[in-house]
């Protein structure tokens, strides 16, 4: 099995108006110039896409959307579909991300439909998984995050727009899908898992997924902590939210990945 290259991700969330925006988006191009040893995706708010991507455009870095309908098209007003995504210039696309299964009442069943939606549309679906602060108290953190990736990967045979994909019975496979493991009591807080209880749930994330998915941290990730997360076996990369904002910080944490 090839080596899984490590991916750093920036999840803009709601944050960025147009100038700051585009100012972000091209001091990081400008440092990917730089040689790095991972792969780099911004995902900003779709407003931001058509800039961000222009301003992207001919670096290293690629750009992902925050979400999308599971519909291709139709009445749903406020709503982008993955086929929107893909024609603004995205790759990637995050889903069941947990502040929209919390904050916009999304199931599994619904992040499920929005996966196949990105494979239909030819982009690679980075799935959200993480326990509450009480689950994981309670010693429920590796049965929450499995119910949530039995329950929102597809099966069957999905057809995969432009990604190339190897044969996979379940229609699911590494080239389609990353996994990112986000402890919901480590976003934005500051506290982040023992690298041990991180490798630990990264290894029953791996026995319940495709051969070769990637799997990326998320949670409280900073050009402090990077170095020493991205030094673990089972982490394929990060997901990074806060520290994604500032240029510097998110190319300290991609310059972690050695
Ligand atoms: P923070 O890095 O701000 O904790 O956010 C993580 C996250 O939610 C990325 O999707």
């Amino acid at each position: 099995m090839p080596e899984r290259k490590r991916l750093v991700a920036g999840n803009w969330k709601m944050n960025g108006l147009r100038a700051d925006g585009i100012s972000l988006a091209r001091a990081l191009a400008a440092r990917a110039a730089e040689p790095h040893a991972c792969d780099l995706l911004i995902c900003p708010p779709a407003t931001l896409l058509a800039a961000v991507g222009e301003a992207l455009a001919g670096s290293a870095i690629a750009l992902g959307g925050e979400d999308c309908h599971a519909a291709p098209s139709g009445a749903f007003t406020g709503s982008i579909s993955a086929e929107m995504l893909k024609d603004a210039g995205c790759s990637h696309v995050i889903l069941g991300h947990s502040e929209r299964r919390q904050g916009c009442g999304e199931s599994d069943a619904d992040v499920r439909a929005k996966i196949a939606a990105a494979w239909r549309a030819g982009l690679v679906a980075i799935l959200c998984v993480g326990e509450t602060g009480a689950e994981r108290a309670a010693g429920r953190a590796v049965e929450i995050v499995a119910a949530q990736l039995a329950g929102s990967i597809p099966t069957g045979s999905i057809p995969t727009g432009s990604i190339p994909t190897g044969s996979n019975a379940d229609g699911a496979d590494a080239a389609r899908l990353i996994v990112a493991y986000e402890p919901i009591w480590a976003i934005g807080t500051g506290l982040v898992p023992t690298s041990a209880d991180i490798v630990a749930i990264h290894a029953a994330i791996r026995g319940r997924i495709p051969a070769g998915t990637r799997i990326l941290y998320g949670g409280s990730v900073n050009p402090k902590n990077a170095a020493e997360i991205l030094a673990l076996a089972e982490v394929d990369g990060a997901l990074v939210g806060g520290a994604s904002l500032k240029a510097e910080d998110f190319w300290a944490i991609a310059r972690a990945c050695r």
